[in-house]
């Protein structure tokens, strides 16, 4: 598959949802671009853009097809994932099939960059997982947030931090600052504080980063 590439691919990250985070090298690239893969989210962000438009599709053979054919016609293909390409995103899966010389990426700002910067803490030392379309990681999801001080979740409708709390109560984890920062960067930002009990009654948006503290 990956000899078939013919032009190298573009992955870039296009921070957490406003424009005005995305960076100016990001932006040169998405600008230029001839082509433009992206979820419809991230493809509303660039109406004016000069290029043919494809909505990201959840199939990944799909996917990978038809990047790899578009880059025999196009020399400029662009990818974009919302972040960084460096976190739970099809960067990953489009680098390990098409290989790193075929591919070019882009930082961007993570959500989660973005909601340690808005509750002022670092994340140097914090552990990252996904619950977002994974429920299969819930176990583990519980057992890095009863082992560890700083733990950054991401989460979805489904797969959300009620699920969490519900399970570290059960095994007796009871102390935990949790922050929920919802739309970060968007125009319904939110940013909350709750200790594990009082997170069971609240509602939370589908966009969400949670953040578990141990700390006084
Ligand atoms: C597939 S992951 C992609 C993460 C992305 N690569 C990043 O660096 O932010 C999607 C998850 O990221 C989180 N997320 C993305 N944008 C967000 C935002 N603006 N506000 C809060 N959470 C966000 C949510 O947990 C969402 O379910």
């Amino acid at each position: 598959m990956a000899k078939k590439i013919v032009n190298k691919v573009t992955i870039v990250g296009c921070g957490p949802g406003s424009k005005k985070f995305i960076t100016g090298y990001a932006m040169q690239h998405i600008i230029n671009a001839e082509v433009l893969i992206g979820s419809r989210r991230l493809l509303s962000l660039f109406p004016d853009a000069d290029a043919d438009t494809y909505v990201l599709s959840n199939n990944y053979k799909l996917l990978i097809t038809r990047i790899v054919s578009l880059s025999k016609k196009k020399k400029k293909v662009v990818v974009l994932v919302s972040g960084d390409p460096g976190l739970f995103s099809y960067s990953k899966l489009i680098v390990d099939k098409l290989g790193i010389e075929k591919c070019e990426v882009i930082p961007g700002i993570s959500s989660v960059q973005l909601a340690f910067a808005r509750i002022g803490r670092t994340w140097n030392d914090a552990c990252f997982m996904s619950l977002h379309g994974r429920l299969g990681n819930l176990a583990a999801v519980v057992k890095k947030i009863s082992n560890n001080d700083k733990v950054a979740v991401l989460t979805d409708n489904a797969n959300n931090v009620k699920l969490i709390a519900k399970k570290l109560l059960e095994t007796g984890v009871k102390e935990r600052k949790i922050f929920v920062c919802e739309n970060l960067s968007l125009e319904k930002e939110r940013i909350r504080e709750f200790d594990v009990s009082s997170i069971l009654k609240i509602r939370v948006s589908d966009l969400n980063v949670i953040i578990f503290l141990d700390e006084e």
